[in-house]
């Protein structure tokens, strides 16, 4: 059996499966993970993975005083469109908005294939303390590889990528794909930011802004689960309200592996100093401003533009002459949230 007291891991281990009775198929493609002999789902790669970022998160709340790195739930804002909204939406026969969020969803995690491609400096060329049997020490050893294979899938095993196709194949029955959809998203993709901490290498602050925005779009993600789990559970506007219900569950349950680690890493990473071009600085310092910025750049999205794309879609694919009167009602049923002041320009 896993044992919690143990710091240091293969990377074999920490891609091993917990050994499963059943494994997860969706619509004929073998998914990752799979359920025991009581029927109980199980995520991939957690045999090791679960019970090591346990124990790392305790060595770092032994070793440090501060506290493991968290995104507070007042930062989160609902998701951009709320189930009441979607609702809506299906009922009236206007599925296009809903189709293009499940599918925007499902090519984002396709992206964290890109996990494993993060050039990682080597971490004493930066981290002034050691970081032997931390969290940290395994990013490169079998973590990041972990992460991009259940976002992604791997080999011949779908991951969360192919799970929300799935889902809304099933919900949904096969909607037409509009083939746009890929092109829009890439197109909304951000240009790198300036550095905040330009004394410190390019790449080492690549990789930490990675990890804290990587971090609050999981965090982000637990709305959007929510959303996702009422609207396509709801037998009202799904039609498979049981089998992508429990899809929604089984991604849910993945991600919080994801979580943790990043937290534990990023939580190792404040409790060091970090170096470069003859200057130090406290890791929490560079965490926190990291986080900040981000916190901000992504409430603004979800706030602003989110709600305005959603709009433009509606108006672009309504094909009705009452499309004006179809989003005031759906304004209406906005979920009403405000930002917390320390979020806000
Ligand atoms: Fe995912
Ligand atoms: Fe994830």
């Amino acid at each position: 059996m896993p044992h919690e007291s143990r710091l240091s891991f293969s990377r074999e281990e920490l891609l091993a499966n917990v050994p499963v009775k059943q494994p997860l198929i969706v619509g004929g493609v073998r998914c990752h993970g799979g359920f025991d002999a009581d029927g109980n789902y199980h995520s991939p790669r957690t045999l090791w993975r679960n019970p090591a970022v346990r124990a790392w998160q305790e060595q770092h709340l032994r070793t440090s005083p501060l506290p493991l790195v968290e995104i507070p739930d007042d930062a989160v804002p609902p998701h951009s469109i709320s189930a009441e909204q979607a609702k809506f939406l299906i009922r009236e026969g206007v599925r296009e908005p809903v189709v293009r969020i499940l599918t925007e969803i499902a090519i984002v995690e396709g992206f964290g294939a890109m996990i494993r491609e993060l050039p990682v400096p080597p971490l004493a060329s930066f981290v002034r303390e050691d970081v032997t049997a931390t969290a940290l020490e395994h990013l490169t050893r079998g973590l990041f590889e972990a992460h991009a294979r259940d976002e992604a899938g791997w080999e011949q095993e779908g991951g969360h990528r192919q799970m929300w196709n799935a889902a809304r194949d099933a919900a949904l029955s096969n909607p037409h794909i509009s083939p746009e959809i890929f092109a829009e998203v890439m197109a909304r993709r951000v240009p790198e930011p300036a550095q905040m901490f330009p004394a410190l290498d390019a790449p080492v602050e690549r990789l930490l802004r990675f990890m804290v925005n990587v971090l609050a779009i999981e965090v982000f993600a637990r709305s959007t689960f929510a959303w996702a789990e009422d609207v396509l559970s709801d037998p009202a506007v799904s039609d498979a309200p049981v089998e992508a219900g429990s899809l929604i569950r089984y991604i849910r349950s993945d991600e919080a592996p994801h979580v943790e680690y990043l937290r534990t890493a990023l939580s190792e990473i404040s409790a060091r100093t970090l170096y470069g071009g003859g200057k130090e600085f406290s890791g929490k310092e560079v965490v926190d401003a990291l986080m900040n910025r981000t916190l901000r750049a992504m409430i603004r999205r979800r706030l602003e533009e989110q709600p305005a794309s959603m709009r433009d879609v509606i108006r672009r694919t309504a094909k009705r002459a009452d499309v004006e009167d179809i989003i005031a009602h759906y304004d209406a049923l906005a979920t009403p949230w405000t930002a917390p002041a320390r979020f806000v320009n």
